[in-house]
């Protein structure tokens, strides 16, 4: 049997962006958090996150993971100064058929530029907090923020926010509680700047049986 030799890398003696680049494509497909949130003084802003997960099931808490803007001044992102001022967000699951939105929206535009008629999306008032919601996405979710945490080492700063309400389109709601996630067409996000994929064939595997396991042991 053929086997390939193993490379092993060092992220500080790697060029400076290639750790970033090599992780994304490693910890892939990433789901991608459409963020919206305002800012004190009461401005609009929305942006998308692939630094993003669940992190607890009850109360049900999201985060996602904002970084330094390396382009232009200020460094903090509109997403981050206003989770900060403002401590509530709603994200939302960017489906396929708002791709180029979507994209319009993570345009590194100065403050004061309102990224939803950037990309002409509707919007709706959200039900508990002040950011408003995309009229198009079939998955929203209000969150309060819980915990804004640094990063160490790094210029990333993970928000953590516990979910207020969830919205989803009507037809996507399975009788077993579940989102249909096929269904939703999520894009998912994959390594570097350019690459996505979509969700591919639904497999299921069994829930492990640890008595099951522990019986293997005696064979
Ligand atoms: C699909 C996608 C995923 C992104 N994920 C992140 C991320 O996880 N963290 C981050 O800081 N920026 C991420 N970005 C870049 C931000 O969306 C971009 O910097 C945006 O301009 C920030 O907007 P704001 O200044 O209005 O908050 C992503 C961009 C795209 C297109």
């Amino acid at each position: 049997m053929i086997r390939s030799s193993i490379i092993t890398l060092m992220p500080e003696e790697m060029a400076p962006r290639a750790p970033y680049h090599l992780l994304t494509s490693i910890a892939a497909p990433r789901p991608i958090a459409w963020v919206s949130t305002i800012s004190a003084a009461g401005e609009h802003n929305l942006a998308p996150f692939s630094f993003y997960n669940a992190v607890a099931g009850f109360p049900p808490t999201i985060m996602f993971s904002v970084s330094e803007r390396q382009t232009r001044l200020p460094h903090t992102k509109d997403t981050l100064r206003n989770v900060r001022e403002v401590g509530e967000f709603v994200s939302h699951v960017a489906t396929e058929d708002l791709a180029d939105e979507m994209i319009i929206s993570s345009a590194d535009v100065p403050p004061g530029f309102n990224e939803f008629e950037l990309a002409h999306l509707e919007i709706i008032p959200s039900i508990h907090i002040r950011p408003l919601r995309i009229l198009a996405a079939p998955v929203a979710m209000e969150c309060r923020v819980t915990q804004i945490v640094p990063v160490e080492g790094s210029t990333n700063t993970m928000v953590l926010g516990r979910v207020l309400c969830f919205h989803i389109r009507e037809d996507l709601l399975r009788d077993n509680g579940l989102v249909d996630t096929v269904k939703m067409e999520p894009i998912t996000r994959l390594g570097g700047s350019i690459e996505y994929t979509r969700i591919g064939e639904l497999i299921h595997l069994p829930v492990a049986d640890p008595d099951e396991v522990l019986r293997r042991l005696e064979r």
